[in-house]
């Protein structure tokens, strides 16, 4: 919950949007995050992010089953100034993958943003993608700000569209901007923040509007830009608007209670800098975040942050892991020694990167808000703290109880020990659990959505040069086994059969049948079992 009272921030805090964008795949993401990038002067033209396909591996998406499948895959992060009225403001976009199977990812990478821009494609409104990831931004309160995409296309009708998303997303809409005609006819939006006309030139696609002041619906001026039907139109239907509609409130805004709608067309570079502008100048910078002994406010001296991604890989010809860490509060410089909470062992911080939009760089300093990458060898896992010396535990970060269970195998028998290998350092990222059976060979994952185990063949095959086969498994739940340790060894040794363990050596018993579940349960009271492994 916001808390209007809190002192002011440090101007290099106060500064920071750090956000993520959601969508259903094909509404636009990756066109807006490239005219973000360049509008930010973080790129020159257009069209790099995707062009420069080598140099994308260090970037956002680095797979290439992403090329191949056109979705998205990994979650990174990359920061870009931008000046918005008098004022320099530093965002901080963290990429959220975009393919339905990848929530596990998702989820956690919506705990390290203040804010979500939600992109809906205008002609087809409300996808089931966008739905489920509205749903995960509501749980957490977080402030949305709509962009309604494709505009120069046939869209659906203004109101219609706004509708749609106040039925089904249960969230107020706001207007920001209004469209002026549609598809072949759509000339531009009315700014209705900020009483002004925004006309797209469809000549030049990355060419900001042309941005006219006006003094309100009736101003004459309008008249010399926009045809007498379509004038007609808008003053009508900004009227219904202004009628029907709630006004833009920014408390309301900041709880997640409003969302405002600007209308554009992203690869027509349309729109973008309203949206922008509007993030700035409205969204929340960097949020007090919860951890279980205390609350954590940007503003304080001492640093602390918590890793929410980990990605292993980056650069194939390393090994080298990258924990993405939110930083929460204070002033982090690099060389920092940083007490890590969970082995409760110090850690100097000396080569952090910071994901600018061109090159990952070295980051010499950093603020709450911020999310910095600490290449290690695997001491840094979701969910852990990094501080000054506090004990602190972060809450909030999800962990997910695996649905389906499949056998893995390399398809080289000789390879077994490849496997295990790169099957650990997958099970650290978090991109899937991993059970080694007490009794035979082989291993068997988990995942949440079945597209992960493409995912999970196709890295294994690229990073590791081992090919590997899935096979159906015997079992379709997974439970950890934690209690006293008598208790859990009779357990154990009568059911070695149903046994196995993590990528941490913890016990996790398996099986197909819920009724072996309710029958341990019942058989051995001191034991407790759970579909899900705290991941601190
Ligand atoms: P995503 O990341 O959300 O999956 O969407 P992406 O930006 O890749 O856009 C999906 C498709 O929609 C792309 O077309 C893109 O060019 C197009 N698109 C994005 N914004 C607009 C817009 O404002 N108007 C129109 N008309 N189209 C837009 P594609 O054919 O799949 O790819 P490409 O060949 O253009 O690269």
């Amino acid at each position: 919950m916001l808390d209007t009272n809190r002192p002011a921030l440090p101007p290099e805090i106060g500064r920071r949007r750090t956000f993520a964008i959601i969508s259903h795949p094909d509404a636009g993401k990756t066109t807006l995050t490239e005219k973000f990038l360049l509008y930010g002067g973080a790129i020159q033209m257009a069209g790099q992010v995707r062009a420069k396909g080598e140099a994308r591996r260090t970037r956002s998406d680095f797979m290439k089953l992403e090329q191949d499948r056109g979705i998205s895959v990994s979650a990174s992060a990359m920061s870009f100034d931008y000046h918005s009225g008098q004022r320099d403001f530093r965002f901080n976009l963290v990429d959220t993958p975009g393919h339905s199977d990848f929530s596990e990812d998702t989820y956690r990478t919506l705990t390290a943003v203040d804010a979500a821009i939600m992109v809906i494609d205008g002609a087809k409104g409300v996808e089931s993608q966008t739905r489920k990831l509205f749903e995960v931004c509501r749980l957490r309160d977080l402030p949305i700000l709509t962009f309604c995409n494709k505009m120069d296309r046939e869209s659906r009708d203004t109101f219609e569209i706004i509708d749609e998303i106040q039925e089904n997303l249960a969230i107020d809409v706001s207007p920001a901007s209004w469209p002026i005609g549609v598809g072949r006819e759509f000339l531009g939006c009315y700014d209705m923040l900020r009483n002004r006309l925004e006309l797209m030139d469809r000549a030049d696609r990355n060419k900001v509007a042309e941005s006219i002041k006006i003094e309100g619906l009736d101003d004459p001026k309008l008249a010399d830009h926009v045809p007498a039907d379509l004038l007609a139109r808008l003053r009508e239907e900004v009227e219904m608007a202004r009628e029907l509609l709630p006004a833009f409130n920014a408390q309301s805004f900041l709880e997640g209670h409003l969302t405002p709608i600007w209308f554009g067309s992203a690869i027509n570079s349309f729109g973008v800098k309203e949206l922008m502008d509007g993030l700035a100048n409205y969204g929340p910078p960097p949020q007090i975040q919860k951890t279980d002994s205390r609350q954590i406010a940007p503003e304080e001296d001492k640093v602390t942050g918590f890793v929410f991604k980990v990605q292993a890989n980056m650069d194939p010809k390393h090994r080298d892991r990258v924990a993405f860490v939110r930083l929460a509060s204070g002033h982090f410089q690099r060389g920092m020694k940083l007490l890590h909470v969970r082995s409760k062992k110090p850690m100097a911080v000396s080569n952090p990167v910071l994901f600018l939009a061109a090159d990952r760089e070295l980051a010499e300093e950093a603020w709450a808000g911020d999310i910095i990458g600490i290449p290690n060898h695997g001491q840094l896992r979701i969910g852990d703290a990094l501080t000054e010396g506090e004990a602190l535990r972060f809450t909030g970060i999800p962990s997910f109880a695996p649905e389906l269970l499949q056998g893995i195998r390399a398809t080289d028998p000789m390879k077994a020990k490849h496997l295990e290998k790169a099957l650990m350092q997958f099970a650290e990222e978090g991109a899937a659990k991993v059970f080694k059976p007490m009794i035979g060979s082989g291993f068997i994952v988990g995942v949440v959505g079945a597209l992960q185990f493409d995912v999970l063949a196709s890295r294994i095959e690229q990073e590791y040069s081992l090919p590997v086969r899935f096979e159906a498994s015997q079992f379709t739940s997974a439970r950890w086994v934690t209690g006293p340790k008598a208790e859990l060894e009779k357990f154990i040794n009568v059911n070695k059969g149903h046994l196995a363990t993590d990528h941490d050596g913890d016990s996790v018993y398996l099986t197909r049948l819920q009724w072996d579940i309710d029958r341990i349960e019942r058989d051995y009271p001191d034991l407790k079992l759970s579909a899900t492994k705290e991941m601190m």
